[in-house]
């Protein structure tokens, strides 16, 4: 207990740093711009000059995959193995670790092994994936720095899939790991306390992210969300509402895996893959286990659902509530799964814990072995959504190929396992060691074809510069075309960005926001075939690459007209790709509802009441190009003093000097000579007039407006404002553009 003196010096501490109420609980509705900064250098324990590519290719992977496969097969006292085996608690764990990834933002997935920070850490459906990750630490400990988490959770399910007689189909390492919990994600609207969250029941508060009841014709799931639940990572294992219906829970699994990027086909393989193994733990009731790891006590030292039945664990282990297993030998990769979903008729049962579940109606149906107790013989058993494959017509059809061909199901699984665990990882240039896969047959890894010619040297480059200069077209759009390649880079699944050209396939090319880029490329494609036809020795520029170097160019004519000389870095090597090597489906999801830096709000969300601000949106975006707030005021400063908004229009442009490298932005942003006043009931749009004469002189939308009514986005314009911003505003502006340029360059970037 603290008694004695007060380190503050009162008699009485009250708070201390971070002690609640904290700003968002006083204003829950403000721009959270610092999220912008989480997870920096500052928090990084390994430091800026930490090569990972360097000291994990430095790991002898076969050796490592050894100690793994090793340490599967012990047990331990304090967490001893199912049937000797720890294979399939891991391949839980590492599904787990990737399957809070969604396409809608790219957002979550295996990539920073943020299932070891809150909130991830201690949702419900993560029970006992502490102890998973706490079994291996040894090995973490052992290969230090040169093993990420989020590269050993990963490698350790593909290890536990091996030693069970699963041929994987690769691993790639080059996951970085956060150093924070992360607390920008959006995962839905539900909040509870908690210590009453005990079992998947409790968790009733699913219809805030639904429209329409399930069953409804408009039954719909909020984006970006994948998962149907609060604090699950995919659905509810007793189906929605915990009511034990199997279609109910086929349409959520649908739904929850399709925003996972994951087709029927994928879906059953991976379902029906990874239960061949292992077993589902229900011994406990719910009401009786201890806190999730992030709220529970000092001495727990990071573990959480503590257990008091027993020992706690072995054969009374309480993890999800559901009780048994799949199959008959559940550390063996075999047709089992399958074959007992369809050779029986299975009924609701409850478990030990409660929990509702599905038992053979045959009496005489196989056994399956206790995980600890020798002898003992249990009933199998089926969730909610097993049954759920078999009753829905389609998932049926999959699983019926699948049962009466082995091996397409076992290739099925391993490639689904494959994508499912590197979904997030970008670009092949990010894989790492000897098992990565490299066959441009993969499109969910958004494949660009290796260069087989000579890259432009900086004299083509320099007269480059000058042959798009010497095209008509106006320096306003040769930014805004660079600009609008590059911004459809996101940093958290590393998808998009002027890599490969895309934005001259389709459905890029076809996006209302990217209409003004049509012409730009057409004209940029003609100077590439006259460029790459005068050369001999098989040098060739891309259109990727003309396509950014055109904007380059335009701003380095523009801040020189400004009266300060600016290089604008660019460096060459970005490849074109095909129509073929791109699923259009799977770009669609990249398309903006908003994008502030062209000052583009999707018609559907042209309203403030949709409920997310353009504000927020545009922060949102900000975020997915890991921008800091000083890049991204400078970002949206120059942009407008180019005059790159999507439709031409006015707003945001405060200046008379359009297309040149001023600051005038922020001198006009800060100026009290100027009244503000919204020009529709909304509250959308602005007007700006001069506060001496009433006379319009410029108009405004929220992404421009904010950058002077948020505090935080305030104080940098005002540094960008001062009568010594500008050199400072251009200097900003042409690194954050090189910055977002080279986004996606993996291939000259560690
Ligand atoms: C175990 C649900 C998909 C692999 C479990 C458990 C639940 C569950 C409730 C029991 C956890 C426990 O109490 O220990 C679901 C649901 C799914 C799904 C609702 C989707 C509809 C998958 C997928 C994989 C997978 C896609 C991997 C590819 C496993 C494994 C176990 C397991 C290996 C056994 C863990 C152990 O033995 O400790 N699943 N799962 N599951 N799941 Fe899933």
């Amino acid at each position: 207990e603290m008694t004695g003196q007060c380190p503050f010096g009162g008699d009485r501490i009250g708070g201390a740093v971070g002690t609640p109420p904290a700003l968002s609980d006083w204003y829950p509705n403000r721009l959270k711009v610092e999220l912008l900064h989480q997870n920096g250098a500052s928090a990084n324990p390994l430091g800026d000059d930490f090569d990972y590519a360097q000291a994990f290719n430095a790991i002898d992977l076969e050796a490592l995959k050894q100690d793994i496969k090793t340490l599967l097969t012990s047990s331990v006292a304090w967490w001893p193995s199912d049937y000797g085996n720890y294979g399939p608690q891991m391949i839980r764990m590492a599904w787990h670790s990737a399957g809070t990834y969604r396409i809608a933002d790219g957002r979550g997935g295996a990539g920073e092994a943020l299932m070891r920070f809150a909130p991830i850490n201690s949702w419900w459906d993560n029970g006992n994936t502490d102890k998973s990750r706490r079994l291996i630490w040894p090995i973490k400990q052992q290969y230090g720095s040169a093993l990420s988490w989020a590269d050993l959770i990963v490698l350790t399910g593909n290890c536990a899939l091996e030693i069970m007689g699963f041929p994987t189909y690769g691993f790639a390492g080059g996951r970085h790991d956060a150093w924070e919990a992360d607390n920008a994600t959006y995962w839905g609207p539900e909040v509870w306390d908690p210590k009453n969250v005990t079992s998947f029941d409790s968790m009733v508060m699913r219809d805030k992210r639904w429209r329409g009841r399930n069953g409804d014709a408009d039954y719909d799931l909020e984006n970006p969300l994948a998962a149907t639940h609060q604090a699950v990572i995919y659905v509810n294992p007793e189906g929605p509402y915990a009511n034990g219906d199997p279609m109910g829970s086929a349409r959520d699994i649908r739904v929850s895996f399709s925003r996972m990027a994951m087709n029927d086909e994928e879906t059953v393989a991976l379902i029906a893959g990874g239960h061949a193994f292992g077993k589902s733990h229900g011994m406990v009731k719910a009401d009786e286990i201890g806190a999730p790891p992030e709220i529970s006590p000092m001495e727990a030292m990071g573990f959480g659902w503590h257990n008091p039945k027993g020992p706690g664990n072995a054969e009374f282990t309480m993890t999800n509530g559901i009780e048994g297993s799949w199959t008959s030998n559940p550390t063996q990769w075999d047709n089992d799964y399958l074959e007992n979903l369809f050779k029986y008729e299975w009924e609701q049962t409850k478990s030990p814990a409660g929990a509702l579940q599905w038992t053979p109606t045959d009496p005489n149906a196989s056994k399956t072995p206790d995980a600890h107790i020798p002898g003992q013989l249990n009933a199998l058993m089926m969730m909610t959504t097993d049954i759920a494959l078999k009753v829905d017509p389609d998932y049926r059809q999959v699983c019926e190929k699948f049962l009466h061909d082995f091996d397409a199901f076992t290739q099925a699984f391993s490639k689904a396992w494959y994508k499912l665990t590197h979904r997030d990882m970008g670009p092949r240039e990010r894989y790492l060691g000897s098992e990565k896969r490299n066959d441009n047959d993969l499109l969910w890894q958004d494949p660009i074809p290796l260069a087989d010619y000579a890259l432009v040297d900086a004299a083509d480059i320099a007269a480059l510069k000058q042959s798009i200069l010497a095209l008509r077209i106006s320096p306003s759009d040769l930014v805004y075309t660079a600009f609008s390649a590059a911004v459809s880079h996101r940093s958290s699944d590393k998808r998009g960005g002027a890599n490969g050209g895309r934005l001259a396939l389709a459905p890029q090319k076809d996006w209302a926001v990217n209409r003004r880029t049509v012409p730009v490329v057409v004209a940029l494609r003609t100077l590439m075939a006259e460029f790459n036809g005068q050369q001999t020795g098989g040098k060739k520029v891309s259109l990727a690459d003309l396509i950014v170097l055109g904007g380059c160019a335009a701003l380095e004519k523009a801040a020189a007209d400004a009266g300060i000389a600016t290089a604008v870095p660019f460096t060459p090597g970005r490849r074109d790709t095909t129509q073929e090597f791109t699923d259009i489906e799977m770009f669609t999801w990249l398309k903006p509802v908003a994008d502030g830096f062209r000052n583009y709000l999707d018609d559907g969300f042209a309203e403030i009441s949709q409920g997310v601000a353009p504000e927020e949106l545009f922060l949102d975006k900000a975020q997915l190009l890991s921008l800091t707030a000083p890049e991204w005021v400078a970002l949206v400063g120059g942009l407008r003093a180019m005059n790159a908004n999507h439709d031409g229009s006015a707003h945001g442009i405060f200046t008379d000097r359009v297309g040149v490298l001023t600051n005038d932005f922020f001198t006009v942003l800060t100026s009290m000579d100027f009244e503000w006043t919204k020009a529709d009931a909304q509250g959308m749009t602005f007007s700006l007039d001069d506060r001496a004469t009433g006379e319009q002189r410029f108009t405004a939308t929220r992404a421009d407006l904010v950058f002077g009514a948020n505090s935080q986005l305030r104080a940098v314009a005002e540094i960008y404002a001062g009568s010594d911003g500008h050199p400072r505003f251009l200097k900003a502006f042409a690194k954050a553009w090189d910055k977002v340029m080279m986004l996606d360059r993996y291939d000259v970037k560690v």
